[in-house]
């Protein structure tokens, strides 16, 4: 295969299309913002709900980097629905190139064991398969419908799962209390897996899969029902002594993305602050 000389300009993404779910919050809009600055236009999809927000994702990215950007509602554990979200922005943009499969729910901050007592027994297991549902299936539906259009397209890609620390080490919690329910890093223990399987599948095809784990960042749609004095563990858990700032993940996101990590396959990328160190 023929390289850009230049290490930097293998970052650049010019002229591709980038779709970006969960691109109405906080890591995905960050993501689109990244791809825009290195010249890609963008699909941002989120939850119809979140329709307006995702608009003015797309807005002002076509309006400060001169990109073609544009917002889909899409709910992603549907997959009909992710299918006919990926059909249209082949026919809006005329390909797709690279995927960010991002979007994804917290878990409980209540351990599964007091959520299983008494009444509340039924309301556990719901959303346990809730956050299976969405941070696994609907991971699961947008890697393999968006490979299908690469496929078929016949110019191979390259597809970003968000996956997390959590996936790997059991969230930590103060010393009084355990830790959170186990739905969140179960998924997220799935999409590592899950991530190496499917690489392997389509690199025939020259489709790269490869997986971002994220330690701490603070997202108000992921952390804003955690106690503080979870947030606080969070905050001081790792090395590095805080939480991560959402701008310091961009990078990795474009080097999985991009021709900068042409040879990985399947990869996971931990950006952690050092957290696995202890
Ligand atoms: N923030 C962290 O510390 C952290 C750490 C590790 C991994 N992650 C992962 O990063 C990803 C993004 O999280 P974030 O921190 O930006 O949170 P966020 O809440 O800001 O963004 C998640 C987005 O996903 C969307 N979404 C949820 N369910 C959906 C569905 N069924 N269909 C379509 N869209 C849906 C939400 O509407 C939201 O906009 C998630 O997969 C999360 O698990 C986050």
């Amino acid at each position: 295969m023929e390289l850009n000389q230049n290490v930097l300009d293998r970052f650049r993404l010019d002229g591709k299309v980038a779709v970006v779910t969960g691109a109405a919050g906080n890591i995905g809009s960050h993501s689109a913002e990244a791809f825009a600055q290195v010249g890609a236009n963008v699909a941002i999809v989120d939850l119809p709900v979140c329709l307006d927000r995702s608009k003015e994702v797309a807005k002002r990215l076509a309006d400060q980097y001169g990109v073609k950007a544009m917002a889909y509602g899409c709910e992603l554990t549907d997959e009909k629905q992710v299918a006919a979200m990926f059909d249209q922005i082949e026919a809006d943009f005329g390909s797709v190139d690279v995927v960010h499969d991002n979007a994804g729910v917290g878990g409980s901050p209540t351990p599964d064991i007091e959520e299983w007592d008494g009444e509340h027994n039924m309301a556990h297991i719901d959303h346990w398969r809730q956050v299976i549902n969405i941070n696994l299936v609907s991971i699961y539906i947008v890697a393999v419908a968006a490979a299908r259009v690469m496929k078929r397209e016949g110019h191979g890609g390259s597809i970003v799962i968000t996956g997390s620390l959590a996936g790997q080490n059991v969230n930590q919690g103060p010393l009084w209390q355990t830790q959170d329910d186990s739905s969140y890093g179960t998924a997220k223990a799935g999409v590592l897996y899950f991530t190496k399987h499917f690489a392997s599948q389509v690199i025939r095809y020259g489709i790269r899969v490869n997986s971002l784990s994220p330690g701490y960042c603070y997202s108000p749609g992921l952390h804003s029902g955690f106690p503080k004095e979870v947030l606080d563990v969070y905050d001081h858990s790792q090395p590095i002594d805080r939480m991560m700032q959402v701008e310091e993940l961009q990078a990795a996101i474009l080097f999985l993305a991009s021709d900068a990590s042409t040879y990985c396959v399947g990869t996971d990328l931990l950006v952690d602050g050092g957290h696995k160190n202890w």
